[in-house]
């Protein structure tokens, strides 16, 4: 079975390899703190065996929703932010074209991710006059941004094809019992899904928070619940250091950050991934960013931000790393073609794939970043797929795991994001505030 490759080679020439693999006690521990439910934040481990216990059952259950919403509506509204939609968009961004969503059935749009007031009036005229459907994804059930999205829509909804019909084109992914959200889903007869309590939202991308957004765009679920099985596998705590790919992730971000690296830059030289990249951002910077510690997650897409970022990457304060993510094989081939005038001056490229020279600039990239100070690690992915995203996705929460436990912190909780709330709600005169 083929699987996503770790490379850190790019590293040692920054730290010796002995310095990362002698954190192989401390990881292995802090992996076995996760699997023993030793650790801090302890009551939020749901996510750990959430692949290897989701049954078909459930999987077919959710796919059936999806299927009915995908047959009755023409577009679906993901509302929800943060960890309630981001899983979702960054698998659909990942497998979809960026091209054919017009004709898409359903096209799936998002709402309550922001508070944009051009952008709800904007979303709600797109939605004027189409049959539209609404997923409304919030553990708590009482977030501000999807609660107030959600008002909007659900009555625009109501208004177009009526309440009972509404009621059938809704559905609530929230707590089993608390939260406005699931009042309201009870009062009105919506659908629901739970998010357990053990599973929060940064980690909650396979569970119907992700999933049922997930299948709704026509992607197979049981795909990427398999391919995040396999790592669930292979990154286990029975699994040595030396071979497990998510504790050697951690210990060398740990030892890059202990050595003045405070900047992780996840850069991609596939498009298509640049809301894993924003879920990755979330992850690990709500996880670890705590205590006055935690490495500063940045993102970037290549070759684009070359034209931008580039020049701070190549030549700014040395206190940045960088994690790329390569595709190995894209899905499509395409070939520059020869011109006989070649006024261009591309015929040097000609019947050479523009992958190769992707791979050329990411190879080049590389090379000149590492020259110019900055460490290098190396995720490939074999292709963009579903199993293969299961495995990324899960990769990345363990590694979190694990790397939040070496730093010393809780990487379940997230306190200071109530810090904005309070205020706003102070100045919003919210009652009780
Ligand atoms: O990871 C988290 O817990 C947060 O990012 C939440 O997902 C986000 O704040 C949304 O919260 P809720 O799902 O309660 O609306």
């Amino acid at each position: 079975m083929k699987q996503i490759i770790l490379d850190i080679s790019k590293v040692f020439s920054f730290i010796p390899e002995k310095q990362i693999f002698d954190r192989a006690k401390a990881a292995e521990s802090a992996n076995l703190e996760l699997e023993n439910g030793t650790g801090k934040g302890n009551d939020f481990l749901g996510w750990l065996h959430l692949p290897s216990s989701t049954t078909d059952a459930a999987l077919n259950e959710i796919q059936n929703t999806a299927d009915k919403l995908r047959a009755e509506c023409d577009v679906i509204v993901v509302i929800g932010i943060g960890g309630s939609y981001l899983g979702a968009k960054a698998v659909i961004d990942a497998l979809s074209s960026p091209f054919d969503n017009p004709e898409k059935k359903p096209l799936i749009v998002y709402a309550g991710h922001q508070i944009g007031e051009d952008y709800l009036y904007e979303l709600s005229e797109f939605l004027n006059g189409k049959s539209f459907g609404i997923i409304n994804i919030s553990k708590s059930g009482t977030t501000t941004e999807p609660a107030l999205a959600f008002r909007l829509l659900r009555m625009q909804l109501e208004k177009a094809v009526g309440i009972a019909k509404a009621q059938k084109r809704i559905i609530a992914i929230t707590d089993k019992a608390r939260g406005a959200l699931r009042t309201l889903a009870t009062q009105e007869g919506y659908k629901t899904y739970i998010i357990p309590d053990d599973v929060g939202g940064r980690y909650s991308v396979l569970t119907p928070v992700g999933l049922l957004p997930i299948a709704v765009a026509g992607i197979d679920i049981r795909q990427l619940i398999s391919g995040a099985v396999e790592m669930e596998k292979t990154t286990g705590a029975d699994v040595p250091f030396t071979e497990n790919q998510a504790a050697i992730y951690a210990a060398t971000r740990n030892e890059l950050y202990k050595q003045g690296k405070k900047i992780e830059i996840l850069a991609n030289f596939c498009p298509k991934l640049h809301y894993v990249a924003e879920w990755w951002k979330q992850l690990f910077g709500e996880s670890e960013g705590k205590e006055n510690k935690g490495i500063f997650n940045a993102a970037v897409d290549f070759t684009t931000d070359l034209h931008s970022m580039g020049q701070w990457i190549q030549e700014g304060e040395r206190n940045i790393f960088e994690t790329v993510l390569s595709v190995a094989h894209p899905r499509y081939i395409v070939e520059v073609p020869k011109d006989g005038a070649d006024l261009d001056g591309l015929n040097y490229l000609a019947g050479k794939r523009v992958d190769y020279i992707n791979k050329m600039a990411e190879l080049g990239t590389q090379q000149a970043h590492v020259a110019g100070g900055v460490p290098n690690i190396k995720i490939e992915i074999p292709e963009l797929s579903e199993f293969y995203l299961g495995q990324l996705l899960y990769f990345f929460e363990r590694a979190c795991g694990i790397s939040g436990y070496l730093l010393g912190v809780n990487p379940f909780d997230q306190p200071g994001v109530e810090a904005y709330k309070k205020n706003m709600f102070a100045l919003l005169k919210k009652p009780g505030f």
